[in-house]
């Protein structure tokens, strides 16, 4: 069997569309958020996707939440309510949005600026000692793009268990940025998801770097939907 994952993508905007289209507890959510606008645009692209993909008007899609780590329906992983079979995962920058949906198990995405793949402690942070070899020599664009595809891997298939950043991402191995996406070991102590294929999405956006996991063995075909919020 092929998994087939529905991948749309917006440029942060402040279209007055996208503010009909959300539900009042997000708008008064973006009302108190530094990056509403940012958090306004995925928002508006996820209930726009999902919407379009299951044909339900998006402002009547209801989302529910379920924490991995504790069992809070208050915060974790979002599912779309009524639609089980169904899974998703947003993702977004100060700058775009990114959102995978499939029917099928579990789907993560992560999209990361290269600018924040700067940081000094990139390494310590996110990558296991046999990780680093392969990102050592490089400077400059080159350092943060390779960067910036390894920590959307591995945040990627921490999105798609639903544990987020809970588990430490050095704790997870993913194959060097230059090769083939995919978990290569699971050193958390957290239970390890019996299958994830990895795939890099391609962007059109040079300063961004994505990927989308699944948690199954199946084959994985990425669609990518049109301007969904045009
Ligand atoms: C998931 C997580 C890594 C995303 O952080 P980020 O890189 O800043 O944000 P991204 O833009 O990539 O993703 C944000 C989206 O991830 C989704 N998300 C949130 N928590 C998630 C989780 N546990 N698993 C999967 N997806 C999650 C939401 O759709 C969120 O969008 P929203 O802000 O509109 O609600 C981070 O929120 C995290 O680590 N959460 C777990 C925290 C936790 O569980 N703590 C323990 C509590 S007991």
């Amino acid at each position: 069997m092929t998994i087939e994952v529905a991948v749309s993508e917006a440029v942060v905007g402040d279209d007055p569309s996208f503010v009909r289209r959300l539900a009042p507890e997000e708008l008064e959510r973006a009302s108190r958020r530094e990056d509403s606008g940012a958090f306004l645009t995925a928002r508006a692209l996820q209930r726009t996707t999902i919407g379009q993909v299951l044909g339900v008007e998006p402002s009547d899609l209801v989302f529910e939440r379920r924490c991995t780590t504790c069992g809070s329906t208050r915060h974790g992983k979002p599912r779309i309510g009524g639609h089980p079979e169904w899974s998703f995962s947003l993702s977004y920058t100060h700058s775009m949005a990114v959102l995978a949906l499939a029917r099928a198990p579990e789907v993560g995405i992560d999209v990361e600026h290269l600018d924040d793949a700067g940081f000094p402690a990139f390494d310590e942070l996110t990558l296991a000692e046999d990780e680093r070899p392969a990102l050592t020599g490089l400077d400059g664009q080159e350092q943060l793009a390779a960067r910036a595809v390894v920590w959307a891997r591995k945040e990627a298939i921490l999105k798609a268990t639903g544990h987020g950043l809970v588990v430490d991402p050095s704790s997870i191995v993913v194959t060097a940025p230059d090769a083939e996406p995919a978990l290569v070991d699971w050193r958390a102590a957290e239970t390890a998801p019996a299958a994830v294929r990895l795939l890099d999405v391609p962007l059109a956006d040079a300063r961004h770097r994505a990927a989308v996991a699944v948690l199954s063995d199946d084959d994985v075909t990425l669609t990518r939907l049109g301007d969904v919020l045009r």
